[in-house]
């Protein structure tokens, strides 16, 4: 029989965030990268990736990607930080994307797409980022999700492959950890930190600061030393 505490004791199990960062991220990620992702690019991708690729690559400007950009206010921010620049806001949730507010103007962009397929057409297409923006990815934090956060996921080389100055930022730490040793485990350099931003300048930022969550930020560039990305 099972009773109402099992229940509970097994809902607690169930959830239990990871409790320290886990040893197996670099043997994760290396073998990743030496591994050639065969999953399949969905046609609604390639199609997302058409109706972009003749702006980006008649601009001229030097291409920032904030990747799972939700309702883009990362993307306007970024626009007007680097006027320079073509921002494009990349998510998968037509939902979050249709809550932006602006108006996408002459410097940035917001497409619905699975960043999975989009990083490995704009590599063929031979695309590069100057800067590529990954803030406040689902943390998965459960141990068994591992392979669900971006550097435990076989996606890892297509993302290392865009190059770029990469910033991530996180509200838990372990995510900036791992994602460091899974970086240093392919030959980058990255380094994390806690930041203080009293600007937050996306959704989810604004949510963790107002609830006083400690913020993380993680930096590498990855057109230094990125090892066997397939
Ligand atoms: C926690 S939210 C963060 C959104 C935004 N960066 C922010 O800080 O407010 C994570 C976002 O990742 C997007 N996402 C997750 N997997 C994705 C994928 N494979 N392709 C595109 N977007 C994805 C989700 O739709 C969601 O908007």
């Amino acid at each position: 029989m099972v009773t109402a505490i099992d229940a509970r004791m097994k809902l607690h199990r169930h959830k239990t965030p990871q409790q320290r960062p886990r040893s197996e991220v670099a043997q994760i990620a290396a073998l990743h990268c030496q591994t050639v992702w065969r999953r399949p690019i969905a046609a609604h991708s390639t199609a997302a990736f058409a109706a972009v690729r003749d702006r980006v690559e008649r601009s001229g400007q030097t291409l920032i990607i904030d990747s799972c950009c939700g309702t883009g206010d990362s993307t306007r921010h970024l626009a007007a930080a680097f006027p320079d620049s073509l921002v494009l806001g990349l998510d998968k949730s037509a939902h979050r994307l249709a809550r932006h507010r602006g108006a996408e103007d002459s410097n940035y962009l917001l497409l619905r797409t699975d960043v999975r397929d989009f990083w490995r057409l704009a590599h063929d297409a031979g695309w590069r980022a100057w800067r590529h923006y990954l803030l406040y990815p689902n943390p998965y934090p459960k141990p068994s999700q591992i392979r669900k956060r971006w550097y435990g996921s076989p996606a890892l080389p297509a993302l290392l492959n865009l190059g770029g100055v990469l910033t991530v930022r996180t509200n838990w730490s372990f995510y900036a950890e791992e994602f460091v040793v899974a970086l240093d485990a392919v030959g980058v350099e990255a380094k994390w930190r806690e930041i203080a931003t009293e600007r937050p300048i996306t959704g989810f930022e604004t949510k963790y600061l107002a609830r006083g969550d400690a913020l993380f930020e993680l930096v590498g560039d990855l057109n230094v030393g990125v090892g066997g990305a397939k």
